[in-house]
This record gives C-alpha cells, sequence and structure tokens, in this order.
C-alpha cells in the first residue's frame, strides 16, 4: 500500500481531490465510490469549488456509495443520502440517474443488495474508491470479522461504532443498528483504493491498516492484497507507523509522472 503522508487534515483532502478532479478529466465517464463521515468533507467542499470556479465537469461521472442505516429514509437528516446532498451531489452536476447510494428502506434487503452489486458491474466497475476508517478497523460498515470476500449486504454495527456515530444523532439510542454496505470484496474489485485518516486518534488503527497482518479483525488490512490501494494521511494519523521514513522517502523521490501536485 502506498502511503502519503501530509502536514494536515486539510491539505490530505486537497490531494485527493486532485486525484479525483484528474480522473475525472481524463476519463469523464468514470465511476467513482464515495464515502461519507467527517473525514472527506473538505475533499467534497474542494470538488465543489472546482466544479463552479474551474468548470470540473461531473455531467458523465456516475457515483456510488459504500453504506447506508437501514431504516433510515434518504431525506433524513442523519441519512447518507442526505449527507451526500448537502456536502457534494446539490453543488455539482453529476446527474441524478447516476447517482447510487444503498435503499435504507428496501423491502427486500437482500434482493435490493444484489441489484446493487449488478449495478456497479453494469456502469463498467468502480475506477477510484473513497475509504474512510473506522477506530475498529471498518471500511464501508465491514466490521471485525468481515468476510474478506464479502459483498454488499446488511451488517450489524458494533456497540463502538454505535457510539462513536452518536454524536450525529441525538443519543446513541437513535443510531440504527443495521446498515447497508459494500462488501471487503466488493471495494477490493474498485480499480483504486483512495483511504483517508486524519488526527492521533486513528494513529493506531492506521498502523493495523498499513502493517498489521491481513485479517478479518481490521477489515481495512485487506486493502494490503489491493493492487493500487493508496493511503492518505496527515502527521499525527502517521505516529504509530514503523517505516515511516520509508513512506516519506518514497514519496519524495516519486517519479515527476507519477505525481499528482
Ligand atoms: C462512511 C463509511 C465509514 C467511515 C468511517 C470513518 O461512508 O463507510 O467507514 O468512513 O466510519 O468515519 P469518519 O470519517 O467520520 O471518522
Amino acid at each position: 500500500m502506498e502511503v502519503i503522508i501530509r502536514t494536515d487534515a486539510g491539505s490530505g483532502c486537497m490531494l485527493a481531490a486532485k486525484m479525483i478532479s484528474r480522473l475525472v478529466r481524463t476519463k469523464p465517464g468514470c465511476v467513482l465510490g464515495l464515502a461519507t463521515g467527517n473525514t472527506p468533507r473538505p475533499m467534497y467542499q474542494e470538488l465543489v469549488r472546482m466544479h463552479k470556479e474551474e468548470g470540473l465537469d461531473f455531467s458523465r461521472v456516475s457515483t456510488f456509495n459504500l453504506d447506508e442505516y437501514v431504516s433510515l429514509p434518504p431525506g433524513h437528516p442523519q441519512s447518507y443520502h442526505h449527507f451526500m446532498d448537502i456536502n457534494f451531489f446539490n453543488h455539482v452536476n453529476v446527474p441524478r440517474a447516476k447517482i447510487h447510494i444503498p435503499n435504507g428502506m428496501a423491502a427486500d434487503i437482500p434482493a435490493h443488495c444484489q441489484e446493487y452489486e449488478n449495478q456497479i458491474r453494469s456502469a463498467g466497475g468502480i475506477d477510484l474508491q473513497v475509504l474512510g476508517i473506522g477506530l475498529d478497523g471498518h471500511i464501508g460498515f465491514n466490521e471485525p470479522s468481515s468476510a474478506l470476500s464479502s459483498r454488499t449486504r446488511i451488517k450489524t454495527l458494533t456497540p463502538k461504532t454505535v457510539e462513536e456515530n452518536a454524536r450525529h444523532f441525538k443519543d446513541a439510542a437513535q443510531v440504527p443498528r443495521h446498515v447497508i454496505t459494500m462488501g471487503v470484496g466488493t471495494i477490493q474489485d474498485a480499480r483504486q483504493c483512495l483511504v483517508l485518516a486524519f488526527g492521533e486518534r486513528k494513529s493506531g488503527v492506521v498502523a493495523k491498516m498499513v502493517e498489521g497482518p491481513v485479517t478479518a479483525m481490521i477489515p481495512a488490512s485487506a486493502l494490503q492484497l489491493h493492487r493500487s490501494a493508496i493511503a492518505i494521511i496527515d502527521e499525527e494519523a502517521a505516529r504509530q507507523l514503523t517505516m515511516i521514513d520509508y513512506y516519506r522517502w518514497v514519496y519524495a523521490n516519486k517519479p515527476e509522472w507519477q505525481k499528482c501536485e
């Protein structure tokens, strides 16, 4: 896995936005896999700025979000549909018909999950999947012990994730226990994965993801098997990495054509 260490979250998100904009410019009909959460918010802000000020055109782009809470309707303020609308889709020109987010209100959840997988395949597969990482090592909502070959399905959140996400709700009792999430295998099928993690509190799990054993107990560690996974992290999240000097060295010595500055 390639590790890029930036001074802070802001510059990490700027770099992520640049990588996405480069893809959108070189492949206007690309398929983006998107994440919610606090981490990528500044990345979406930068993409919105690029759209408004630099004409970055999303009119041929398709998107697939990682996950959604079961039982929250799209208009619910804590739904991931709502998050994506207010942070991104309401401000750019991705056609509504090309936006895909799991439907937490689906009557037949297994059939809906299968259909989601089919839609990703029909769109040609995901070119670039944006990911955050949970404190317990989840990507999407693949909690520890998730099968590393899993596909889109219903998952039960761990009490730790419920507690972690309670800050967005009135209290923990309101956080849905179930989610629909792309599986680890679905994520692994993306042509490129971009994981963002910032802040000291993520440093332990980042070290496990990058340098620990590949294990279902840290689903993000499966990205070590991905042919093109990049972790963009800040100095604080990098603190527990043992090969930190090497990651800096690799980035400093990158061939010009590989850089995205
Ligand atoms: C969100 C998602 C989650 C988050 C993770 C980190 O769509 O799939 O895996 O990326 O929980 O959340 P934040 O960024 O809020 O720390």
